[in-house]
């Protein structure tokens, strides 16, 4: 079965054809980042203007590239999947009415689903003829963007126990603000991430706030971090170090990517869960992939399976491969279907035991 998958949540437009859930056909992404560079961070009106700019050529593009032609042909696609939550309303509701109109229109099956499940999914991706192994579930998934930061444990394509998420600030929203800080432009996270290479972490000893209270064991919060970067650098900053841009970068790099690992360490042990996927912008960081395909809890290894960029950052080919076990477990989206700018269970209601079930989303 062959799924038109298409992604608008927030400063990507993304189309992409999937088959039987697994292999890439075509991948297409337009990306908003030289838009949005000036405001230093995503614009949600500017963006929706740009999905409305980007939607059709795009789409195109993923068909033609599949070797498929747009219509009610025998060459297109099976079924339509789109993202249709949680994210920008104003962005979400041009991919999910562009889906609903070509899908109607050309008489195919249509379904909605969630961003995050999607991102989770991205792992079962394969493009072309590379034979990769499956994927089993349950496994943990650490998703983390500019406007998203989650850990949870993927139990099937539908199942996505929320862990932890952020309390405030993004962990890529985070990296965006040092780097306008340092002066160094938008988005933040290559530059930080290229900039920690040649910089020493212990010159600065950053706080990693770690939250106690039961419902927050997995929880992460950024703003303190950003706060003591930006307007308390000299009560954190270790003076036998030169104040350079590389060493501020290696050692804010540390304590937020050493935050990101703590959780993970702690929901490894607690769940007995040895497989972890990631997913999202962040997900591109260096020392963060270097760490987790280094992770060994309790003296045992932990596989990582980080797939390749284009994979982790906002795409059409995650929504086609989800959408397709959905509709292939029968489910099918009304007409009338609508966005959600949000999605309950983003916050865990409690701490998980062991094997346990968080509460869903
Ligand atoms: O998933 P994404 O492309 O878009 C959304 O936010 O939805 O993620 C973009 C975020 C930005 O905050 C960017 O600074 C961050 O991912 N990012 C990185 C790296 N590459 C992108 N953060 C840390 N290290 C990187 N190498
Ligand atoms: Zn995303």
């Amino acid at each position: 079965m062959l799924v038109l998958g298409i992604e608008s949540s927030c400063d990507e437009t993304s189309a992409s054809v999937v088959e039987d859930g697994r292999t890439i056909r075509s991948l297409v992404i337009a990306s908003q980042t030289e838009i949005h560079a000036r405001y230093h961070g995503v614009v949600p009106e500017v963006a929706s203007r740009a999905h409305v700019e980007h939607i059709y050529p795009v789409v195109r593009e993923a068909l033609s590239e599949a070797g498929l032609e747009p219509g009610p042909h025998a060459t297109t696609v099976d079924a339509v999947a789109v993202t249709n939550r949680p994210g920008l309303s104003g962005s979400l509701a041009v991919g999910l009415t562009f889906a609903k109109t070509y899908a109607f229109a050309a008489g195919l099956p249509f379904i909605a689903v969630d961003h995050m499940k999607a991102h989770a999914y991205a792992p079962h991706l394969i493009s072309g003829e590379e034979g990769a192994p499956a994927l089993e579930y349950p496994y943990l998934v650490l998703l983390v963007s500019g406007g998203h930061t989650m850990l949870a444990v993927s139990r099937s394509h539908d199942e996505l126990d929320v862990l932890g998420t952020t309390i405030d600030d993004a962990c890529g929203e985070a990296y965006d603000k040092v780097s306008v800080f340092l002066g160094a432009g938008y988005p933040g996270g290559p530059v930080i991430d290229r900039l920690a290479e040649t910089g020493d972490a212990r010159a600065a000893t950053f706080p990693r706030p770690r939250l106690t209270h039961a419902a927050s064991e997995y929880d992460v919060s950024f703003s303190g971090l950003k706060t003591a970067v930006v307007h308390q650098l000299d009560r954190f900053w270790n003076p036998a170090f030169p104040r350079t841009p590389e060493n501020l970068a290696a050692a804010f790099q540390d304590a937020a990517v050493g935050m990101l690992m703590d959780r993970v360490e702690r929901a490894v042990r607690a769940t007995g869960i040895r497989r972890i996927a990631a997913g999202g912008g962040v997900a591109a960081n260096r020392e963060l992939r270097t760490r987790l395909h280094n992770l060994v809890v309790d003296g045992g290894p932990v596989t990582a399976i980080l797939p390749p960029p284009e994979l982790c950052v906002d795409n059409g080919a995650m929504v086609a491969g989800l959408g397709y076990h959905s509709l292939r477990a029968g489910a099918r989206s009304p007409w009338h279907t609508g966005v959600s700018a949000r999605v309950a269970g983003f916050r865990a209601a409690t701490s998980p035991p062991r094997g346990g079930r968080g509460e869903r989303h």
